[in-house]
């Protein structure tokens, strides 16, 4: 009996192990299916792991690249400055970003302390009867973004300087005059966002090149035609480039002037001469000398990121803070020439799509002395003292398209500079613009004027010329480069006539 009891014994152990055994070994298996779920379920915090080690590294990066406090205080104590090697900020069309103002970094932050509210962006909601100081004019990138204020014809060429559309439809609709005037029409936004809203409009600029394009701009086309020849003359310059009659072509246009020679290498001006010939052959070569002077723009032997005020023409290879790589002065036009045309026909016919068939009247004139029609409403933003040269902005465009420079009629420009004289100056030859604005606005009519008014100036301006200040309404400006510390704000005044 002894015997058997035993032996059950000895017999039962290893199975109870055995069992164990397997049961551990279950619970471990189903252990590892349960995380396996888990890690399916919540495969975001495998992520997060990614990013966090990313960052990691970006931080490691960050701290490499900034010298350490420690290694600055001994240079200077071993009496050498300690000079931060600083690339220059890529700078933006925009007059208004060229101001600095002191405080805040509310760029990089993406907001600004004037952001309180959700920005205004239901501009067609707008009505006579809107209360304009409840509307919060402060966009941010994401509330307006540069495709909006690029729409159609609104980039058919740069131009440094420009105010905002959608500012302009604001008042437009707010005002809705029967004739709304621009003094300083510059690129034509103002006659661009009245024609799209169906009303006529006055634009009066003392350069040249800013009324040829804004008569491009707002132009009424057959678009079958202007189709036509602009695929036609990029046919002919692209046959004549390519084929062997080429070097006899394009080298046997000469230039006398000595700018273009040394602002754009011999193959880039051939092609563009070449073209300047051919489109004198069409019935739309304003559109066509527009397409010109955009292509001799990015043509033009300067780096890439300075092709608003380039000093000297860049020949050899660079380092270049836009694409942060070695680049090339370009040595090709053609590229541009094709791109550009084909692009000016997109934002035509997109334009053409909301456009009415309203008047526009390009006046090519100095604002302080031109003749007018009545108007009901101004709307403008003027040029600054001493900030930009608005004919020189587009040298290459008077210098290939032989229109006549008026630079010294220019008011406020910057050779002018900023001493206290050329101040004065200013304020005088601003106030004669909006003297003659009063003189041509119908009774009872409005002027609102998009400016930076940090002297002041212009409560006295419209005190001098007969006009009552309705309102001041403050905006931030959006920096959209984000490498400039400091908030700028500018104005709307809104004026009335002392009737
Ligand atoms: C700030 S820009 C206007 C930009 C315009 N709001 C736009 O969106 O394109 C000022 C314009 O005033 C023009 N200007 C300067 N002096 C002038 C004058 N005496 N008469 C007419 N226009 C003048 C310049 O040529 C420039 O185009």
């Amino acid at each position: 009996m002894k015997r058997v009891r035993a032996k059950t014994k000895q017999k039962s152990k290893p199975k109870k192990a055995k069992a164990k055994k397997a049961f551990v070994a279950k619970r471990k298996r189903e252990k590892r299916r349960g995380v396996r779920s888990l890690r399916g379920k919540y495969k975001h915090l495998d992520l997060m792991k990614g990013l966090v080690e990313a960052r990691k590294e970006e931080r490691k990066r960050e701290r490499e690249r900034i010298p350490p406090k420690s290694q600055k205080t001994k240079a200077r104590a071993n009496g050498r400055r300690v000079v931060r090697e600083e690339s220059p900020a890529y700078r933006v069309l925009h007059q208004h970003d060229l101001f600095e103002s002191e405080k805040s970094n509310g760029q990089k932050l993406g907001y600004s302390p004037a952001y309180g509210m959700p920005a205004f962006t239901s501009f067609r909601s707008v009505t006579p009867g809107t209360n304009l100081s409840s509307l919060n004019l402060n966009w941010r990138e994401v509330d307006l973004p540069e495709k909006e204020r690029t729409k159609h014809v609104h980039r058919l060429h740069p131009y440094l300087g420009k105010f905002i559309p959608q500012l302009v439809e604001i008042f437009l609709r707010k005002f809705r005059p029967k004739v709304a005037y621009d003094p300083f029409a510059g690129s034509g936004t103002t006659l661009v966002e009245a024609k799209a809203l169906g009303i006529d409009s006055i634009g009066c600029d003392v350069s040249a090149f800013n009324c040829l394009l804004m008569k491009v701009k707002t132009d009424v086309y057959d678009l079958r035609k202007l189709e036509r020849e602009i695929r036609d003359i990029l046919e002919r310059l692209n046959k004549a480039l390519t084929s062997s009659l080429f070097g006899e072509k394009a080298s046997s246009i000469e230039t006398e002037s000595a700018y273009l020679k040394r602002w754009f290498h011999p193959n880039s001006l051939a092609e563009l001469l070449l073209f300047r010939e051919l489109l004198q052959e069409y019935e739309y070569t304003d559109v066509l000398k527009v397409v010109l002077s955009r292509s001799a723009r990015s043509a033009r032997l300067t780096t890439h990121f300075d092709l608003d005020f380039p000093k000297h023409p860049q020949t050899e290879p660079y380092y270049c803070y836009k694409h942060a790589r070695t680049c090339e002065p370009t040595q090709d036009a053609l590229q541009f020439l094709n791109r550009y045309a084909l692009d000016t026909l997109d934002r035509i016919k997109e334009l053409s799509r909301v456009a009415r068939p309203n008047k526009t009247l390009i006046l090519h004139d100095d604002a302080r002395f031109a003749r007018l029609p009545k108007f009901d409403l101004a709307i403008t933003s003027p040029p600054y003292v001493g900030l930009i040269d608005y004919h020189e902005q587009h040298r290459y465009a008077y210098e290939l398209l032989g229109l006549p420079f008026q630079a010294e009629q220019e008011i406020g420009a910057a050779s002018k500079g900023h001493s206290i004289k050329a101040k004065k100056n200013y304020c005088n030859e601003i106030g004669e613009v909006f003297a003659n604005v009063r003189r041509h606005l119908k009774p009872g009519g409005h002027v609102v004027i998009v400016v930076n008014d940090k002297n002041d100036l212009y409560d006295y301006v419209a005190q001098q010329t007969g006009f009552v200040v309705e309102q001041r309404l403050k905006r931030h400006v959006n920096r959209r480069t984000g490498r400039r510390s400091g908030d700028f704000f500018e104005e709307v005044l809104i004026w009335k006539a002392n009737d």
